[in-house]
Parts: structure tokens; C-alpha cells; sequence
């Protein structure tokens, strides 16, 4: 059975005090309420590059991933305001997300760097969290299975058949991303079902079984137990309500209770 995976994305927010005093409040939570079990449900959580050290020194030897939300694919070298894997492996980051579709509206980044990236996270140990989505426009248009397929062939260009277990996808559809308006869980499960089908049709039949798929996109307290109702849903990638760490901690409860 895949373990579920509960991970925040907490975006362009919080500086070092900030993102250490909800690590004092979340870690009092999830050690007591979890404390002698077996963490039933893996958590990450990935502040902004400069909150990564402080967080990876107070959840060093806890049941807590830390990662980061973004990297760039190399080693080192003259990439004025980047950061490389290995400097995310030497801080203490077990995750990286990939892919993230601010990153490719916004800033702008290809498939093409994104399976770079996908590369180099399992190169160095890390974890990556690819994430996919369609536009509203590719919704309305039917093209949401041709689409994430797009994205998912791309990004696992570069990934062997046996490294899949440490793959995390997420599926986001950009257009329930902050918006309050969230994917219906049929139809996020229906994505990614094709997802996994896509995967399957790439590396051989069940290879999916192993593969962690996490659904994000307006994810609260209030909706996560039909996400996780589903079978094919084995987490969330959280933004706006991983900011508060009870509201988080919330999460990481129902998310247990439903999937156990
Ligand atoms: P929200 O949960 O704020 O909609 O953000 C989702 C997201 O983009 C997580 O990566």
C-alpha cells in the first residue's frame, strides 16, 4: 500500500521566525498526537530556500521532511540566483518540488527543465514532487488527459523503471490553484487514474502501484477527507491552508483517519 503524503507549499511566505515558530507549534501537534505510531502519514513540508536550514535543523532526527520548491539542475557553476541539488541534499532536504505551474507560467519553464530537473533530484538523493495540470482553457477544450499525458511522458523522460517508488507526482489543476474553487475528487481522480495509465504505459503494467500521486489545488480542512476517500488520491500538495499550522495539522489528521 502507498503511505500517504501530506506536503505544504507554503510559496513566497514566511520568513525564518515565521516558518520557525509554526515548526514549534505543528511539531508539538503531530509528535504528541503521533508519538509511539509507526507515522502513518508522511509529511513535508517546503518553505522558501532561506527558511530550508532553520526548519531542516529543528526536524533533523523527526518524522518531518523538509523540502524546497525549486532547484536548478546543476552541479554548480554561473547561475547567478540559483541553487543546485546537492546544496538542497547538504541542507538537509529530503523533497524537491518540480514543475510547479507557477514556475511555468510565471517564470516560465519547459518540459524540457523540468525532466532535468526530475533528473538531477534522483541523482542526488532527492525526492522530486513533479507537479501537472491543465489550464482552464485546455479543460474547457477537452484536452485535460492529453495535456497532463504532455507532461507526465516529458518529465519521466529521464527516470529509470526502479526509481519510481521515490517518484511523487501531483497533480494541480491550474485553475483550482488558490482559487477556493477545487477540482470535483471524481474527476481529480479520474486525471489521475490517466496518470497512472500514462506511467503504466511508459515503464510496464502496474508500475504505478508504486507511484505516489497527490492531488493540490485549493485543498482545506473542510475538503480533504473526499480527496483522500479516493483511491487513487494518496495526498495533497497544500499552499494557502499549510500556513497555519493547526489548519495544517488538521490536514495531516484527516488525512490519517481516512486512509487507515
Ligand atoms: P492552494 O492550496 O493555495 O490552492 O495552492 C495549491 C498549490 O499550488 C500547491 O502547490
Amino acid at each position: 500500500m502507498r503511505k500517504p503524503l501530506i506536503a505544504a507549499n507554503w510559496k513566497m511566505n514566511k520568513t525564518t521566525g515565521e516558518a520557525l515558530s509554526f515548526a514549534g507549534s505543528f511539531g508539538q501537534m503531530f509528535y504528541e498526537r503521533f508519538e509511539g505510531d509507526d507515522t502513518p502519514v508522511d509529511v513535508l513540508i517546503c518553505p522558501p530556500f532561506l527558511g530550508v536550514p532553520a526548519l531542516c535543523a529543528v526536524f533533523a532526527g523527526k518524522p518531518v521532511n523538509v523540502g524546497a520548491q525549486n532547484m536548478y539542475w546543476k552541479e554548480k557553476g554561473a547561475f547567478t540566483g540559483e541553487i543546485s541539488p546537492s546544496m538542497l541534499k547538504d541542507a538537509g532536504c529530503s523533497f524537491v518540488i518540480v514543475g510547479h505551474s507557477e514556475r511555468r507560467h510565471v517564470f516560465g519553464e519547459t518540459d524540457e527543465d523540468v525532466s532535468e530537473k526530475v533528473r538531477a533530484a534522483l541523482d542526488h538523493g532527492l525526492k522530486p514532487v513533479i507537479c501537472v495540470g491543465e489550464t482552464l482553457e485546455d479543460r474547457e477544450q477537452g484536452k485535460t488527459h492529453e495535456v497532463t499525458s504532455n507532461m507526465i511522458k516529458a518529465a519521466f523522460s529521464k527516470v529509470k523503471a526502479e526509481e519510481i517508488p521515490s517518484v511523487v507526482v501531483a497533480y494541480e489543476p491550474v485553475w483550482a490553484i488558490g482559487t477556493g474553487k477545487e477540482a470535483k475528487p471524481g474527476d481529480a481522480a479520474d486525471v489521475i487514474g490517466n496518470i497512472r495509465k500514462t506511467v503504466d504505459g511508459l515503464f510496464g503494467e502496474a508500475t504505478s502501484d508504486n507511484l505516489r500521486v497527490l492531488y493540490g489545488g485549493s485543498v482545506k480542512s473542510g475538503n480533504i477527507r473526499s480527496f483522500m476517500l479516493e483511491e487513487q488520491i494518496d495526498g495533497a500538495l497544500v499552499g494557502g491552508a499549510s500556513l497555519d499550522p493547526n489548519e495544517f495539522f488538521k490536514l495531516v489528521e484527516i488525512a490519517h483517519k481516512t486512509k487507515r
